[in-house]
């Protein structure tokens, strides 16, 4: 499975990708943020990652879950991951998760990516729904989200050991839903946010769900 945009392809992971897998995610700045990836994150993670993801690509299109690689085109170096996970064509709902390698943050890679997944939820598998989440404090993260009209529905309390810090940590959980998304992306809306960021404050959203000021 392809996805392009301008500046990246969205591809299977293959093994020529492990020293950039372990590069990009062996960076507890990274995986602090993420619930299932250790630290330190060795070549042995990468390849029993590898090998998973290339069990499902061995699935097709008939899968629960997509997990590509994201890759700069301008380097041939991946930069990322990208999923979409957890799906359910009953209910035409999906979760997921993105990283991109610190040394290439806020270029607006994530929000390349992320907006290509969403469209291939959407467009191609027709979900109506996704369901995402971020750490308290994330706020790299709930901008890419907010960008393309993600809202906070919740807080899950103490939800997830992070196997990074060993933290047990709350997720604000967000959704998007299909209609939202076409709205916001077909709209002007879209573009003026992608241009000068969204307007919730993610401290203020924190306190209201859980009554705690954001962790630092
Ligand atoms: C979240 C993540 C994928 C975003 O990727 P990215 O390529 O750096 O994001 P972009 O450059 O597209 O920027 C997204 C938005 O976040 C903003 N942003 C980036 N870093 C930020 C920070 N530290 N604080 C506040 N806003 C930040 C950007 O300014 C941009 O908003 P804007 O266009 O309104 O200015 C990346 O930061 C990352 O991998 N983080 C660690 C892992 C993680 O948090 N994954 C998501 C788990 S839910």
């Amino acid at each position: 499975m392809i996805l392009e945009t301008k500046r990246l392809i969205l591809r299977d992971w293959d093994e020529n990708d492990i020293d950039d897998l372990v590069e990009g995610l062996n960076n507890i700045e990274v995986s602090k943020w993420l619930a299932y990836v250790p630290h330190p994150f060795t070549k042995e993670d990468a390849e029993r990652w590898i090998r998973y993801c290339m069990h499902l690509t061995e699935k097709g299109m008939d899968r629960t879950a997509f997990e590509f690689a994201i890759e700069l085109k301008s380097e041939n170096k991946v930069i990322g991951g990208i999923s979409l996970s957890n799906i359910n064509k009953l209910h035409g709902t999906a979760g997921g998760g993105i990283w991109i390698n610190a040394g290439y943050h806020g270029q607006g890679y994530g929000t390349e990516a992320f907006g290509k997944r969403i469209e291939f939820a959407f467009d191609v598998l027709k979900l109506r729904r996704l369901e995402n989440g971020f750490f308290p404090g994330n706020e790299a993260s709930f901008r890419m989200q907010e960008k393309f009209g993600y809202k906070i529905e919740g807080l899950g309390r103490k939800k997830f050991v992070c196997l990074a810090d060993g933290q047990i940590k709350d997720e604000c959980i967000t959704g998007l839903l299909k209609e939202e998304w076409i709205r916001r992306v077909l709209s002007g809306d879209y573009n003026e946010d992608i241009q000068h960021g969204g307007s919730m404050s993610i401290d203020v959203l924190y306190k209201e769900f859980s009554g705690l000021e954001t962790p630092r």
